[in-house]
């Protein structure tokens, strides 16, 4: 038993898995007599209080995958949760009080973060595209850092200190030319990619933002992607990174800390396998460990993905020639990530008391487009038409990622801590969509 996650079930622990030594980490998410719990509470029992779909997050989950990630490491290393994976206020707040910092990518962000209970120094800023609105915003935060892409933001961000007579500590963000071997979409380090400033000018950069009298230069930082699931891209980067440093410190440059970006994978099914927190941990310290400097990391997906079930009911089935359909009251609005990126999610019966089917089921929504889906020709235990099921890992970027197309609107979230839950988003009401809305004058 691992003393922190507390979930291996050795049962399930497969063969390879023992022979690779890297063990299924059980998410306390779990049939107890054929019925699927979060936590110890029947995921039928928060269906009946509340109208699916709805996703429903584990707080156990988040907290021990925050204090496992930490305790990988024998150097400090600071957290700085990246909202964007899921920005609900309740997972903002209850990583703050882990101890958590946040890195946030716009001034919404920035506005949850303190809302949650966030101060500046908390907060890190990334982003390719930042507003002078929104720099000002974070500037007059007196946010902890912020992360800068190019030449043009960097002087922005000194002409708007300037105005408010004040100095922001900053860091550049290097984009290292470094393939993550992910999905092409979730690729930021490449140097074809929008991220980051190219490497080449990387010094020159540090050379120009020196001679700024509002800016002030505290680091450097870099993210090469997302769902990385082997160790050597982010070796070979933060090799790059760490030679780079010296360079730096050689022409005098103070750099306090390495931000080494978020990315790490996270297993969305029993065939994935990923680095351990160790593994990556240690990679860090081999490289980063005697350089005396601040370590940060910016995980997302990591600490929240596999706390999360979107909960729907079956609506219909249809059988054709070629297909059987299971068609659920979830669609695409809701969830994206199978069809955005063609990401794989399991999906289970909440009862599992219909047994084994030797269909293949397509479980798709109701929304009106081919690419409503979320699994397909999936070997899937028998349901018939208002059965609940569940998918699975959708904690992470799943609710952030939704909208209101086909007006339908979004849907419920919900925290359960052992037995109890509490809605921590309400379900959005068309009228609330409408209410928005206004018909011209003239029509
Ligand atoms: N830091 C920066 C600068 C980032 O751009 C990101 C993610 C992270 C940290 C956190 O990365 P993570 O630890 O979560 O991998 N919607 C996509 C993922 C987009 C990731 C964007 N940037 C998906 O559903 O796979």
């Amino acid at each position: 038993k691992n003393k922190y996650f507390g979930y291996i079930d050795l049962n399930n622990v497969s063969f390879s898995r023992l022979k690779s030594n890297k063990y299924k980490i059980m998410t306390p998410i779990k049939y107890k007599s054929n019925n699927l719990y979060v936590e110890g509470l029947s995921i039928e029992k928060l269906a009946d209080d509340n109208q699916t779909p709805f996703y429903c997050y584990s707080e156990k989950y988040i907290e021990d995958q925050y204090q496992a990630l930490k305790s990988a490491f024998d150097m400090e290393a600071k957290i700085f949760y990246s909202m964007k994976a899921n920005s609900n206020l309740s997972i903002l707040k209850l990583l703050l009080n882990k101890g958590s910092g946040i890195d946030v990518v716009s001034g919404g962000e920035i506005e949850r973060a303190l809302n949650a209970g966030a101060t500046g120094k908390d907060i890190i800023y990334a982003g390719v595209g930042k507003t002078d609105e929104e720099l000002t915003y974070a500037i007059k935060t007196k946010i902890h850092c912020i992360n800068v892409e190019s030449q043009s933001e960097l002087t922005r961000i000194n002409d708007i200190c300037e105005k408010l007579n004040t100095k922001q500590n900053i860091s550049l963000r290097v984009n290292p030319d470094v393939d993550a071997k992910t999905h092409v979409k979730i690729t930021t380090g490449k140097a074809e990619n929008k991220f980051g400033i190219e490497f080449d000018y990387i010094k020159s950069m540090y050379a120009i933002a020196s001679e700024l009298p509002n800016v002030n230069i505290i680091g450097i930082s870099v993210h090469i992607g997302s769902q990385i699931t082997n160790l050597k891209p982010f070796k070979k980067a933060f090799q790059i990174i760490y030679d780079l440093i010296n360079d730096l410190r050689g022409l005098g440059h103070k750099i306090k800390h390495v931000d080494l970006g978020g990315g790490l994978g996270v297993t969305y099914s029993d065939d994935d396998n990923v680095p351990t927190f160790k593994e990556y941990a240690s990679l860090i310290q081999s490289i980063f460990g005697n350089l005396n400097i601040e370590v940060y990391i910016e995980p997302g997906r990591l600490l929240v993905a596999n706390s999360g079930l979107l909960v729907t009911r079956v609506v219909d089935i249809k059988t054709t020639s070629q297909k059987t359909f299971v068609i659920v009251d979830a669609a695409m609005n809701d969830f994206i990530r199978p069809t955005l990126y063609n990401s794989y999610h399991e999906i289970l019966p909440v009862k599992n008391n219909l047994g084994t089917s030797n269909k293949l089921y397509d479980i798709v929504g109701p929304i009106c487009e081919t690419g409503d889906y979320f699994a397909k020709n999936r070997n899937m235990n028998s349901v018939q038409v208002g059965s609940l099921i569940a998918i699975k890992s959708v904690g992470a970027y799943g609710s952030v990622l939704s909208s209101n197309y086909n007006s339908r609107p979004q849907i419920a979230e919900i925290i359960v801590q052992n037995d109890k839950y509490e809605v921590i988003r309400e379900r959005v009401e068309v009228k609330d969509i409408l209410a928005r809305e206004r018909i011209a004058n003239w029509l």
